[in-house]
């Protein structure tokens, strides 16, 4: 049997971001303050995503793009709320892969390109804790 994995062992090195889906992203983005580093549509996730940075942290706030029924559906059941946790490790296809022989669940096989343009992926919920887990490539300029 294969030792279960952990957290620290599929390179996790610390929180990147709090993702908040949000029905309304403007309110979100007065409410939360702070400095918004970046704002774009995000097709491939069917969401538009504010980064905004609150002290030492970050904040992302999303919120359906068009029709998308990604965050849609997560709004209608549980109104705003947090919806997951980013993670910075040094390179998500080396994680995806550890996560993957690891037998966790992932929800991207293969990484794609998120709201900083760097390579992101997402691991399902059951492989943390019930708590839908985004892992962000490292950047010199977040180290
Ligand atoms: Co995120």
């Amino acid at each position: 049997m294969r030792a279960p994995a952990t957290l620290e062992s599929l390179g996790l090195l610390r929180l990147h971001h709090i993702g908040i889906a949000v029905a309304d992203l403007d309110a979100a983005i007065d409410r939360a303050g702070g400095v918004v580093e970046v704002r774009a549509e995000l097709p491939d996730q069917g969401v538009v995503a504010a980064a905004v940075r609150v002290g030492a942290s970050e904040l992302e706030f999303v919120t359906p793009l068009g029709e998308s029924p990604a965050i849609r559906r997560f709004l209608e059941r549980r109104g705003d709320g947090l919806h997951h946790l980013a993670w910075e490790v040094a390179d998500v296809g080396d994680t995806l892969a550890r996560a993957a022989a690891a037998g966790l669940r992932l929800i991207d096989t293969e990484p794609r390109t998120g709201l900083h343009g760097v390579p992101i992926a997402f691991l399902h919920p059951s492989a943390a804790g019930g708590v839908l887990t985004e892992l962000v490539q490292q950047t010199p300029a977040h180290t």
